[in-house]
């Protein structure tokens, strides 16, 4: 009851100082000690004890991440780290459409930069070696006014990887102009050639160290194949699906839905669901080795699980935490676990991508396996 009470008084606050206090609520300590409920998941060699985990750009310094172990997610993305400090966009740049459940930022990567994070990754990492049983992805990108951007992802892999147990390559923020050019197949390329060399040289050299790609919902099919042509040749790990989306809906009811940025939250769903579907599909046809994280628009069991069952191993939010509040993956756990019994389900990977459709997903995330309807008129 207390933190749904705080919840709604935080909502009350401009969206950038609600964050800013919520980081140091948790730094102090403030903050819900749940029951660690357990959904877990092993890719490769990495094993998550849940699958939930907090998508970047909620932590962007490294600040919270063993008080986010208490929130009952399973791993948490800390960044976007960029080389050099960066104040970002002026203010204000985050939005909150209170109507539609979505948050835009232009934030442009506002972070203290590699360094600051290096000092606090270490700090963590002394008491929560690397492998420990909550897992710390380290969301990389470059500067917006470096003169050598491939060099820049370089660098921080070189200074941060041995901190990561994975590293994630951001080619899709829409707020750091042409960032998202990173995506074409020879810059792509480039960039994780870059990442590569740059781990190679980090203190602690991790050969295996699983390396994911976070990419835009705003593709086209070709683009998308192109990705995970490149993914898959250069042995990536996985891709992230998906960063922020530059699209509005036209029945978008909030006042502020014409600010400029990346729009997330539960208008995001569908896109990200339908390109995350597409990529399980090429990745099965092609039998392919990429593990799939989704992000978007998650804020409930039935949106986690159809994600699930159009291919996610894991699954991120962000959007959510803002307006559910700090029990929001407990809920989302509980209900999974529910939804697991209901369908007979013991081992979560066992639905791993198993459906092609996220329509007949989200039936199923509705009415069960056993009792598939036909939802003609529904539409997420
Ligand atoms: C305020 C805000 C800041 C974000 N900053 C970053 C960032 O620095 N790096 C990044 O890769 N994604 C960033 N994201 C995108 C999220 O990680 C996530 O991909 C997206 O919000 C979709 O998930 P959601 O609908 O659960 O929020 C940000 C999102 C929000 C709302």
């Amino acid at each position: 009851m207390i933190w749904k009470f705080i919840t709604f008084f935080v909502k009350k606050l401009d969206p950038e100082i609600a964050h800013k206090l919520t980081i140091k609520f948790l730094k102090l300590g403030f903050h819900p000690r749940l029951n660690q409920s357990v959904i877990p998941i092993k890719l490769g060699d990495l094993i998550f004890k849940n699958l939930f985990g907090v998508a970047a750009g909620f932590d962007k310094n490294a600040e919270v991440i063993n008080k986010i172990h208490f929130l009952n997610f399973g791993f948490t993305e800390v960044g976007t780290i960029t080389p050099i400090p960066q104040y970002g966009n002026p203010k204000p740049r985050i939005f909150r459409l209170e109507k539609d459940k979505a948050i835009i930022n232009r934030n442009g990567f506002n972070n203290l930069g590699m360094l600051r994070a290096k000092k606090k990754l270490e700090h963590y990492r002394k008491r929560f070696p690397v492998g420990s049983d909550f897992l710390v992805g380290v969301n990389i990108g470059p500067n917006k006014d470096s003169d050598d951007r491939f060099n820049d992802y370089k660098v921080l892999a070189e200074n941060l990887s041995e901190f990561a147990d994975y590293i994630s390559i951001n080619v899709s923020s829409p707020n750091t102009p042409n960032l998202r050019e990173f995506q074409k197949k020879e810059n792509l390329e480039k960039v994780i050639n870059f990442v590569k060399d740059g781990i190679a040289k980090s203190k602690t050299f991790n050969k295996k160290l699983p390396i994911f790609l976070k990419i835009a919902p705003d593709i086209n099919k070709q683009t998308l194949n192109s990705i995970i042509e490149t993914a898959h040749s250069q042995k990536i790990f996985g891709l992230i699906i998906s960063n922020t989306t530059l699209d509005r809906e036209s029945n978008l009811k909030s006042k502020k839905s014409n600010e400029l940025g990346g729009l997330s939250g539960k208008p995001l769903f569908k896109k990200s669901t339908d390109i995350l579907s597409q990529a399980n599909k090429i990745i099965k046809n092609n039998n392919y080795k990429l593990f799939l994280i989704a992000a978007g628009g998650v804020s409930d069991s039935k949106t986690a699980y159809v994600k699930i069952l159009c291919g996610a191993h894991l699954v991120q939010l962000y959007s959510s935490l803002t307006f559910e509040g700090p029990l929001v993956a407990n809920k989302i756990i509980s209900g999974i676990s529910k939804l697991m019994k209901r369908d007979n389900i013991d081992n979560i990977f066992n639905i791993v991508g198993i459906i092609n459709n996220p329509k007949e997903a989200m039936n199923i995330a509705i009415n069960g396996f056993k009792k598939k309807k036909k939802l003609d008129s529904f539409t997420i």
